[in-house]
């Protein structure tokens, strides 16, 4: 399933293009300790966080949400981003979010990280209404990594609370190709997935893309998606 291509080329790449050292350290020893202590290995790829951290770069973000920390991995990367950026993360696992805080403490980036401990289905609602009441910034990127089947109810929820041109990333849709296989619908990851691409081609208040990659975490894919202007 995964071709040894892939990793290959990811080592080389990210050998010549993810050279920051320091950075490096700290999420080498993040994923040290997250299997340590047994979280799933389904982290971004190293060349997956530093696309999300120019992301955030090319947005001058400032306010950025990530649904799904596990053991804070990308959250490290999109804090790396500038000393301006602030990043508020949620996990339902009380386990996965500890590990996080101490991942996140280890890197130096415990004072611009917010882990909030909560289902998505909950957390998300809540920090709508403080964003509607004004106790919130709204977010300039948001992040999607959680349990799939709600992908679509986070993104409806993300969207009422981001400003205009904010980007919008949901990961893992194209999980190995099975997003257009008709034997995996019934999955409840693929339908959930498939949910947000379908909901998000009808929805007015977005532009998107998918994108396909391949790479050391095998075959998947992001979609892509900014709010648009009015
Ligand atoms: C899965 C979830 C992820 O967020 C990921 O990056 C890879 C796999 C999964 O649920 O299988
Ligand atoms: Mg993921």
């Amino acid at each position: 399933e995964k071709d040894p291509r892939w990793t290959a080329v990811d080592e080389y790449v990210n050998a010549n293009l993810l050279a920051d050292a320091k950075l490096n350290g700290a999420l080498e020893e993040a994923l040290k300790r997250t299997r340590a202590q047994r979280l799933p290995d389904i982290a971004v790829s190293a060349a997956q966080g530093k696309f999300l951290q120019l992301q955030c770069k090319l947005i001058g973000a400032r306010n950025v949400l990530e649904v799904g920390t596990l053991g804070g991995y990308s959250s490290i990367f999109l804090a790396a981003t500038s000393p301006e950026i602030r990043v508020v993360t949620v996990e339902v696992n009380e386990h996965h979010a500890a590990v996080a805080r101490e991942n996140i403490a280890a890197a130096g980036y415990a004072d611009r990280v917010e882990v909030i401990v909560g289902a998505g289905r909950d957390v998300l609602p809540e920090l709508l209404a403080n964003v509607n009441a004004g106790k919130r910034e709204k977010f300039d990127f948001v992040f999607i990594d959680a349990d799939k089947p709600n992908n679509w109810f986070y993104f409806d929820t993300a969207v009422k609370m981001c400003r205009p041109r904010a980007q919008i990333i949901v990961d893992n849709v194209i999980r190995g190709g099975r997003l257009a296989n008709p034997e995996a619908f019934e999955d409840p990851s693929v339908a959930g997935s498939r949910e947000v691409i379908e909901k998000v081609g009808r929805d007015p208040r977005v532009d998107a893309v998918a994108l396909q990659t391949v790479g050391e975490k095998s075959y998947d894919g992001m979609l892509i998606t900014v709010v648009k202007d009015t």
